[in-house]
């Protein structure tokens, strides 16, 4: 096996037999880096080539929920949080049981095959495949199951981190199980659309009674009067990991944390907001609706909180942390 920095000491990905047969053309050694792989059920093959047939009831229903992990290193940072996640959502959905220890080692078996070092780890699970009707499969069959580890610049994302972005007000049409981190992704598809036709960057969702909840694909924190602030983490929005993360290094830096409703009318003046997520970390939002937040610059605390999840990260891909 390759010797990759970072990534060893790291528990084995798992046995090869948890994959079929066309795992052999992929062998580890070969030190090229892929651009993308994809894992369908177990089998290796690139992501051009893999086909999902027309009764998945992801396809047809969008009854389907999915995880986006960060790579680092060739590794999945907070692991343990997006796999709960995943166990918590397909739960939610009565999805039939789905082997999230074999899932675990797919992926790390996927991202070691394809030598990626920095990029995303896409799981999507869908209900499987039956001919078409509503209700639930009976008997259930079994569940679809796609990884695909893709490698991942952050160029780009790291000069918005540096700068801070525009965002721009949406009125919230999702439906009422943000919790679940479902496919059924539409009214987050035609919000951000209408954002980066403004020229946002992202989209702030802001419900019937004008209420902020989060953003269409990140959480969306703020600062007022010192404290850290976010919506209730209830079904309005996603629990997400890189927000609780925040949220605890915030503890860690001494700044107070609370959850609590906020009008749009009163995120205007907020001394400092960001979004949060998985592929762009801490991103400082300077301004809102052409209105500026914070003075137009990002504030002291989306500095800080920067800085202490670049430490945690760079903590976590430590050689020492990967024996552990
Ligand atoms: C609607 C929504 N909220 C929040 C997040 C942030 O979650 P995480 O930090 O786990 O990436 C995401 C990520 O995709 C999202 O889609």
């Amino acid at each position: 096996m390759r010797a990759i920095s970072g990534r060893e000491g790291l528990p084995e990905a798992g046995p090869v037999d948890t994959f079929k047969t066309a795992l052999d053309p992929f062998p580890s050694s070969t030190g090229t880096i892929m651009e993308s792989l994809a894992c369908l059920d177990g089998e290796l093959m690139p992501p051009e080539q893999a086909r999902v047939p027309i009764w998945d009831r992801g396809f047809l229903f969008g009854d389907a929920v999915y995880e986006v992990y960060r790579i680092y290193g060739g590794r999945c940072w907070l692991e343990p949080e997006h796999s709960a996640r995943l166990r918590r959502s397909l739960a939610e959905m009565e999805f039939p049981e789905v082997d999230l220890d074999t899932l675990t080692a797919r992926v790390r078996r996927t991202i070691e095959v394809s030598g990626i070092e920095e990029g995303t780890a896409y799981i999507h699970i869908t209900r499987g495949v039956a001919p078409r009707a509503h209700a639930f499969p009976r008997p259930p069959v079994p569940p679809t199951e796609l990884i695909v580890v893709r490698a991942y610049d952050d160029a780009e994302t790291a000069r918005k981190r540096e700068s801070g972005v525009a965002v721009v007000s949406r009125p919230d049409l999702r439906w009422k199980r943000c919790d679940v981190k479902s496919t059924n992704l539409l009214a987050n598809v035609i919000a951000l659309e209408s954002a980066h036709r403004a020229g946002a960057y992202e989209a702030l969702l802001v419900d019937a009674e004008g209420q902020v909840t989060e953003a269409t694909h990140s959480s969306v924190l703020w600062v007022r009067d010192g404290r850290l602030e976010g919506t209730p983490n209830d079904p309005a929005i996603l629990p997400g990991t890189t927000r609780f993360l925040t949220e605890k290094l915030a503890a860690e830096l001494g700044i107070p944390f609370a959850e609590t409703r906020i009008t749009l009318d009163e995120f205007l003046g907020v001394d400092e907001a960001f979004l949060s997520g998985t592929t762009i970390e801490v991103l400082p939002i300077v301004d809102v609706d052409g209105r500026d937040i914070g003075g137009g610059q990002p504030g002291p605390v989306a500095r800080k909180l920067q800085t202490a999840f670049r430490s945690a990260v760079d903590a976590w891909l430590s050689p020492r942390a990967a024996l552990r």
